[in-house]
């Protein structure tokens, strides 16, 4: 065989190793990706939309659950700009009556769905604390009546 056919073992060696480095890059960036709009959607969206059953969120009750919305119809993986949950919040619909997201934001949800929607594979900390229940609702509303003074209470 003559010399100058014969691809070099290190060169194959570098080649394989960059390779690896770039996927590996790649991979990691979309992780982050995900954890990033998962913690923004739990900032945001998941007081409304996280309670299981909830039908208060137009049904709309597993914002964090990313195999799950990516599969929904809120969600259009190869027209990004056309999903539903992208219109809602690049029009300041949602969060509802709510401040809107800012514009970087709204481009990390966009540039997460362009990528498939990927869902966060470092571990996200702690999902937000536990929903308030009636009773526990009615508790605080109680406590603050006996803050007031007893010649108020008769007006609340
Ligand atoms: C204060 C509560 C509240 C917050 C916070 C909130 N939403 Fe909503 N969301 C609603 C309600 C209520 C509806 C149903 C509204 C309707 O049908 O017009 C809704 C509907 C939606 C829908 C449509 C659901 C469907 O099945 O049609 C999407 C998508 C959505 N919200 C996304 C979000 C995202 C993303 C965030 C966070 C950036 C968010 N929402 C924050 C209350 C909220």
């Amino acid at each position: 065989m003559k010399k100058q056919n014969q691809i070099s073992v290190p060169a194959i060696f570098w080649f394989t190793l960059s390779l690896a480095i770039g996927t590996f890059h790649l991979a990691s960036a979309q992780e982050d990706l995900g954890l990033r709009v998962h913690q923004l959607f739990e900032q945001r969206c998941y007081k409304c939309h996280g309670q299981p059953g909830e039908r208060v969120g137009g049904g709309l009750d597993y914002i964090l659950d990313f195999d799950r919305l990516r599969t929904s119809p809120l969600v259009d993986l190869a027209n990004a700009e056309k999903s539903v949950l992208y219109d809602l919040v690049s029009t300041d619909y949602m969060p509802l009556r709510d401040t809107p997201l800012s514009a970087p934001e709204k481009d990390l949800i966009l540039t997460w769905l362009k990528a498939g929607a990927p869902s966060p594979s470092l571990a996200p900390g702690p999902a937000a604390p536990d929903f308030l229940n009636d009773d526990q609702v009615q508790n605080l509303v109680d406590e603050d009546l006996h803050l007031q003074p007893s010649s108020h209470r008769g007006l609340l």
